[in-house]
């Protein structure tokens, strides 16, 4: 067995070491040291309007000029992805008077040729290291295909699924939202991309979910809520950020002085540039700071934007501001020195450029699929199980899979970039055929003309495909124009005429399990009263159905949780696990409580909840000492025992609630989780580190407050842990 591993190995190496990719890191001391003499140099070699160009980012497609890229006026492109195209790009720079090579971006947001679960859907596998693989694999792909640069991670919270690029995002959490940031950082910069955290800042707190919206964040919740991901993603190593479209609490993003300045580059230090998002500099007319593009340009690059993304309005008037002397030459300097400090620190002056030939080996490679397979299996919630009707059991002679979804569309099958041609993406009913006994038949009824579910194709064929089955397996959910950017929705049910149909096939009364595939939290409160089972999946990628296909028939036993809270009704919104207590809490659902008449407070799956094909329990929670000085640690331990008969993976979570200190606080707050794979019947003593500077807050001031006093620790599978010990942080 080894030796053939060993052999596996060795035949593996020609082709790796043919791709052998640098991780992209910033370089430090003397070679740090000597990138700032090189940037200098190169900056007094330069006329006005080739650092200008330095600034300007322009896209593939109609108007794109490579001239510009010849005459200097262009030095970063984006939406490239066809290893012929970038070869062609670079080598308009090799004609172009001082060669700095181009940063060519794009939002290899979860993948590129292989395609792994929305951002969302691997947040939900709680499990950073498969996290940062998809990452990796990501990178590794579009670099061999010449990109070296994403527009990802999107690392912004959101408390409201109403927002459509949740998707992108993980989901309602900064703890969990940090961890995720830092892997998805690494993954990417390891496969040869250099990441941009974005949006800078709020983006996610539209007001009413409603996209590009303005947002309204009291400094304390940027602290603690908006910022942390961002800083986790800087301290990674991310070399770049974009920054939001909304205006932060009356003042444009693109246009904001006191977080792209002073904050990012004066408190944190952060070296590398900042890209403004499509167009948003010229959009300042628009949010009514910039008379024209002249002055929208200027406020922009004096606020700390360096990049202009598509906007053209650097390239049309920041030479023009600098002459008139509005906009200082060193102010220029500054913005082009970050831009080309980060190509120096990327390697792009000694990259050689992407050869074509080579590009097509890496994708879609096997540990690529694996991965995607894994992450897809990972990122799939077990939201509802009754009567264990989950996995499908032996008794089983026929199931009916019903929805377009369960079948990729021909349109919709991502087409590869590098050129390789359309791949095969398995189908559900052929995925579950491949798993389950000869004897059990599959039929399959799409009942939609398309995935989006807004028109009926055969409704009654699938009635009946489902009368006459066993089991009823139906894949509903979000697709088409439903979900991602400029997707705002008020009413989170199933898009179209899913809902009807979905009633439809549940008074046939054969038990239907729901496969969702959506790109946010849905309101699920009628299925959750009338379906057997829910697993909720977030577009799972190329390796999706086969993966939902492991589940359902128990080859993998689920371990997905909730990373943003599922609203029992869009009026709950936002409802999330970590609010702050009330003077008026629930106790006896009566008038003058904090309570609506006609809902629940809680939601209807809350963060960090998931089922499991077994059962996990808790015991001894304790500290190594009942004491925490204010700036030392403790360890936490709990004893976690899998109770159910299967083997699985379990994601321990740690909360915790300071009941009384200088500032009302979340009644709790994840401040760690391990996933863990427990053997049926297995205890095993989980330790996690506390940091009493975890334990903080921020201020109105931003100024971070950690308070002595009793400290609540809470550990279980969800953010409903039960249970507890806790710690008394002093002074000393
Ligand atoms: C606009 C989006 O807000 C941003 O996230 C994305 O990177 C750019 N478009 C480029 O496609």
């Amino acid at each position: 067995m080894l030796l053939r591993l060993v052999a596996a190995l060795l035949l593996c190496l020609p082709a790796a070491a043919a791709f052998a990719q640098q991780p992209l890191a910033w370089k430090t001391g003397r070679e740090a040291q000597a990138i700032e003499r090189k940037v200098d140099a190169l900056l007094k070699r330069m006329t006005l309007e080739e650092k200008v160009g330095q600034l300007h980012l322009s896209g593939r497609g109609d108007g794109f000029d490579a001239g510009q890229i010849r005459s200097g006026d262009m030095g970063a492109v984006m939406n490239f992805v066809v290893p012929a195209e970038v070869l062609a790009v670079q080598k308009a720079v090799r004609e172009s008077r001082l060669k700095i090579p181009l940063i060519i971006g794009l939002d290899a947001v979860h993948g590129f040729s292989t395609y792994f679960p929305l951002p969302l859907g691997q947040a939900a596998s709680w499990n950073p290291g498969l996290i940062e693989q998809a990452a990796y694999w990501t990178g590794r792909e579009a670099s061999a295909a010449g990109v070296n640069w994403t527009f990802a991670p999107m690392v912004d919270i959101s408390r409201d699924p109403r927002w459509g690029r949740v998707l992108e995002g993980a989901g309602e959490d900064a703890y969990l939202g940090s961890v995720v940031a830092a892997a998805r950082t690494h993954g990417y910069q390891r496969g040869g991309v250099a990441t941009t955290p974005k949006h800078f800042v709020g983006y996610g707190a539209a007001e009413g979910g409603r996209d590009y919206n303005s947002t309204w964040i009291p400094t304390s919740q940027l602290f603690d809520l908006y910022l942390p991901p961002f800083k986790a993603s800087f301290d990674a190593g991310a070399m770049t950020a974009m920054a939001a479209f909304n205006a932060l609490n009356g003042v444009p993003a693109t246009a904001n002085k006191a977080m792209l300045t002073d904050l990012l580059r004066g408190k944190w230090g952060f070296r590398g540039f900042v890209t403004s998002d499509f167009g948003s500099i010229t959009e300042l007319r628009l949010h009514g700071i910039a008379r024209d593009d002249a002055e929208a340009a200027r406020k922009a690059l004096l606020a700390g934007i360096d990049m202009d993304m598509m906007g053209d309005v650097y390239h049309k008037h920041l030479a023009g501001e600098v002459r008139a002397g509005r906009v200082p030459m060193k102010a220029l300097d500054e913005a082009v020195r970050r831009v080309l400090r980060v190509k120096y620190h990327m390697g792009l002056f000694e990259k050689p450029d992407v050869d074509p030939s080579q590009a097509p080996k890496l994708m879609q490679t096997a540990e690529a699929s694996a991965v995607a397979l894994q992450a897809a299996r990972e990122g799939a919630i077990l939201l509802r199980n009754a009567d264990g009707i989950l996995p499908i059991r032996e008794g089983v002679k026929s199931v009916a899979v019903i929805g377009a979804m369960a079948v990729p569309e021909e349109e919709r099958v991502w087409t590869d970039p590098a050129g390789l041609g359309r791949r095969k993406i398995t189908s559900l009913p052929d995925a579950l055929r491949e798993r389950l006994p000869a004897g059990v038949a599959i039929a399959y009824q799409p009942a939609f003309t398309r995935n989006c579910g807004t028109e009926f194709a055969d409704k009654e064929a699938a009635i009946r495909a489902a009368a006459a089955a066993d089991l009823v397996v139906a894949m509903l959910g979000e697709d088409c124009e439903f979900m991602g950017e400029a997707a705002s929705r008020t009413k989170l049910d199933l898009p179209g005429v899913q809902q009807e149909l979905l009633e439809a096939l549940v008074a046939t009364g054969k038990p239907v399990v729901l496969v969702l595939q959506t790109g946010r939290p849905l309101v699920l409160t009628w299925a959750s009263e009338h379906v057997a089972a829910i697993l909720q999946t977030f577009h799972g990628g190329t390796e999706a159905r086969p993966a939902i296909a492991d589940i359902l028939t128990g080859r993998y036993n689920p371990s997905g949780r909730v990373p943003m809270s599922f609203p029992r009704s869009v009026g709950q919104i936002p409802v999330y696990y970590n609010q702050l207590p009330t003077g008026r809490p629930e106790k006896i659902r009566q008038r003058y409580e904090s309570i609506y008449m006609d809902e629940r407070n809680e939601p209807l799956y809350p963060f960090g909840f998931g089922l499991s094909y077994s059962r996990f329990t808790y015991a001894n929670a304790r500290v190594s000492a009942s004491s925490l000085p204010l700036s030392g640690t403790v360890e936490v331990s709990v004893d976690v025992t899998n109770a159910g008969p299967l083997e699985g993976q379990e994601v321990a979570q740690l909360y915790i609630r300071q009941p009384v200190a200088s500032l009302s606080r979340p009644l709790r707050e994840l401040k760690g989780f391990q996933k863990v794979m427990l053997k049926a019947g297995e205890t095993r003593t989980l330790r996690f580190r506390l940091d009493a500077r975890q334990l903080g807050v921020h201020d109105e001031q931003g100024r971070s407050v950690v308070d002595p006093g009793e400290v609540e620790i809470y550990l279980g599978g969800s953010s409903r842990a039960e249970a507890k010990t806790q710690v008394l942080l002093t002074k000393t």
